[in-house]
């Protein structure tokens, strides 16, 4: 691993600011002064900087606050993406689990242990996510049921698995769903005639969005959160 990276990984600093510390001969390797950023650390390296030695920390687990706005994707060449919200720490190797809409707020989570990510999203796992829309009609018995039932959308030849619905005040709807398919809240109330004006995710599997957390925030996950995913 290069040298800038490993100081990044170590120190959570971003990128640029470990290639400076670098340069300023801030960083040692093994008691030397190395100041080429793209040095190769070997495993038995001992990288030291401030006289304190640097040791990569283990996988990183994020919840973020997504805002309107933001894609979920690693890169985009029309809007910002979740990781620019992501300012005070090496974002290099996180990846998104359980993309949400540009027009959707709400619980995101990032790693990069790569193998979490997958069971946060694989169908097999099931873990369920809770929605809450704020729609353009009274949400009716009607969609509660059809929800509950499982319905064919456009396109599709299975129908959705069952789902909650739940009607809150200001024709608000909580909907929690076991899969995740394609714009699926949307399409679901479109399915019923309905309309969603606005979307937001407050939790996936035990994990509920932080309220503290504002928008565009991001903090760590606590172990019984990460644990919470594994078998
Ligand atoms: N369903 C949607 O329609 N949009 C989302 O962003 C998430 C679930």
């Amino acid at each position: 691993m290069r040298l800038d990276k490993f100081v990044s990984h170590a120190t959570g600093l971003p990128r640029e600011i470990s290639k400076r510390l670098i340069r300023k001969r801030q960083v040692q390797v093994n008691g030397t002064m190395v100041s080429n950023a793209a040095y190769q650390v070997a495993e038995t390296d001992v990288v030291s900087m401030e006289g304190q030695d640097l040791h990569i920390a283990g996988p990183r687990y994020l919840m973020l606050h997504k805002p309107v706005g933001y894609v979920c994707a690693n890169e985009d060449g029309d809007h910002p993406t979740v990781l620019d919200l992501i300012v005070d720490m090496d974002k290099e190797g996180l990846s998104i689990g359980g993309r949400l809409d540009i027009d959707t707020t709400g619980l995101v989570l990032l790693s990069d242990d790569g193998q979490w990510l997958h069971r946060v999203t694989s169908p097999k796992h099931l873990f369920s996510k809770v929605y809450r829309a704020t729609l353009q009609e009274p949400l009716g018995q009607q969609t509660i049921d059809s929800f509950a039932a499982g319905m064919l959308l456009r396109g599709e030849d299975k129908p959705t698995a069952p789902a909650q619905c739940e009607a809150l005040p200001d024709n608000g709807a909580r909907v929690t769903l076991n899969e995740g398919r394609y714009h699926q809240v949307k399409r679901m109330f479109a399915a019923c005639g309905n309309h969603v004006l606005s979307l937001h995710r407050e939790s996936i599997g035990t994990i509920t969005l932080d309220d503290t957390l504002a928008e565009g925030q991001t903090r760590a996950l606590t172990e019984t959160e990460i644990q919470s995913f594994l078998p």
